[in-house]
């Protein structure tokens, strides 16, 4: 399988151009199953997700593709089918938005449990309660989440759990509303930007959502939804990886296409950090210190420090001269990198859903392995200022979420060659994707 060999002691300099937001564009393309005629989704990261969704809706009868230029052009062809088989959404379990438009539009739902993965426990326990309350109560059939329900009524309901809000979960009621009859009240909803940028696509297709972005969100049904054309947001967090990643690097990157506004947690920590940071509406410029300052740092919902953002902020601290604390508020078994950052010489301790990290290390090339997405982004900015070379293994994970990451990071400094280290692909993980 793949894997990337980095080399330590870059300094990234340079511009880089964020690509559209991985998390925003999938329940976009998932709502494509709500409508009648062509949706065009602009602006869609080329990653690995992006593709495996677009399997799960062409066994949907969604009939579509991405072309080069990130234009992902999707057709409902064929509105009979109803099942979300497990050997895809076993591949990505944010395949399970599309249980929402299912019920909304065709009323039956056969979707396959995302399972457990290494971030942490994935439950649906909150998209069945918002789906029950509209008149879509679900059963658990074989690992599958199984719904059968006629016409759709509009709901008031709370949506926050043990752990906040539910972006997909949030999702999945929205759009499982905009077909309801009458209005829905979603109580607790998830202020993820990608949560509003749905919204927006929604009402292009003709949807009456309000108030999404944040948690009070108002949908008043309608009778039907028309394919809709619409460019999805920045990703901010692989715009915050880069940042990141400069910050650690003594580096001077300027991220390009970004909504700042939507980095206010990741800018406010790096700064904390000794980093400058500079902003315009559409890019942020960081500058790395000489020497990192230790911060605290507690992942919240947003507006707060996203999850997403823990492993790569993990990998700075373990620079910086003093104690930080990492707390974990959203998945609080989200530390698979800790072990592998101690391989390379890092200095963490685990407390319950923290980490202290005694900063200060001098972290020494290793060989690692990525266990989800975001731990895989952390352990290639670990090597970027590690001695020697890092080599991180099954970086499948990381091609899920970033378009040729190791590209756009020698664009600006790094050293960074792929490889195959002869791991057979049959001897990956049975293990769900976060
Ligand atoms: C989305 O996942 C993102 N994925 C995740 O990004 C992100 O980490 C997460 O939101 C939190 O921001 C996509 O958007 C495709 P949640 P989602 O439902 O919607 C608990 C990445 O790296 N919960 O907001 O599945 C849950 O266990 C990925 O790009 C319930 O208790 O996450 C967690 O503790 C990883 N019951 C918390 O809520 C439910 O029914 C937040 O989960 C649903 C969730």
């Amino acid at each position: 399988m793949d894997r990337l060999i980095v080399k330590g002691g870059a300094r990234l300099k340079g511009t880089v151009q964020v690509k559209g937001a991985k998390n925003s564009v999938l329940p976009i393309m998932a709502a494509t199953l709500l409508g009648e005629g062509q949706s065009v989704i602009q602006g869609s990261p080329d990653v690995r997700d992006v593709h495996t969704l677009l399997k799960v809706l062409d066994a949907l009868g969604v009939r579509g593709g991405r072309d080069a230029d990130g234009t992902v052009r999707l057709e409902v062809q064929d509105a009979g089918p109803t099942l979300a088989h497990y050997d895809l959404v076993r591949q990505m379990r944010a395949s399970i938005c599309v249980l929402g438009p299912l019920l909304a539009r065709r009323h039956r739902a056969r979707v396959s449990l995302p399972g457990g993965c290494v971030i942490g426990v994935r439950p649906i326990d909150l998209h069945r309660k918002g789906l029950k309350a509209l008149g879509a109560p679900t059963t658990i059939e074989d690992g599958y989440v199984v719904g059968d329900a006629p016409r759709l009524h509009g709901a008031s309901v709370f949506l926050g759990g043990p752990f906040g809000s539910t972006v997909l979960g949030t999702a999945n009621t929205m759009m499982a509303a905009t077909l309801a009859d009458g209005v829905t009240i979603i109580e607790g909803a998830a202020c993820e930007p990608e949560v509003a940028d749905l919204a927006a696509f929604l009402n292009k297709m003709g949807a009456r959502v309000e108030g999404a972005g944040s948690p009070l969100v108002r949908i008043r049904g309608v009778e039907r939804l028309r394919g809709a054309t619409h460019r999805v947001i920045p990703d901010r967090i692989e715009a915050a990886t880069f940042m990141v990643a400069a910050a650690m690097t003594r580096g001077d990157v300027t991220v390009e296409g970004v909504c700042t506004e939507h980095l206010g947690a990741v800018i406010d920590i790096l700064r904390s950090a000794g980093a400058e940071v500079t902003t315009s509406d559409s890019a942020c410029r960081v500058v790395g210190p000489e020497k990192l300052a230790p911060v605290d740092v507690t992942t919240l919902p947003y507006p707060g420090v996203p999850t997403d953002v823990q492993a790569q902020l993990m990998a700075m601290l373990c620079l910086a001269d003093g104690i930080s604390v990492v707390t974990e508020k959203i998945y609080p078994d989200r530390f698979m990198h800790v072990a592998e950052l101690q391989r390379m010489g890092a200095d963490l301790r685990k407390e319950g859903p923290a980490v202290i990290v005694n900063g200060g290390a001098k972290l020494s090339g290793a060989t690692v392995m990525a266990s989800d997405l975001r731990a895989g982004a952390c352990l290639v900015l670990a090597g970027l200022v590690a001695k020697g070379e890092t080599r991180v293994r099954r970086i499948y994970h990381l091609d899920r979420g970033y378009e040729r990451i190791e590209e756009r990071l020698n664009a600006l400094g790094a050293e960074i060659t792929r490889d195959d280290d002869g791991e057979e692909a049959r001897d990956k993980p049975k293990d769900g994707e976060e």
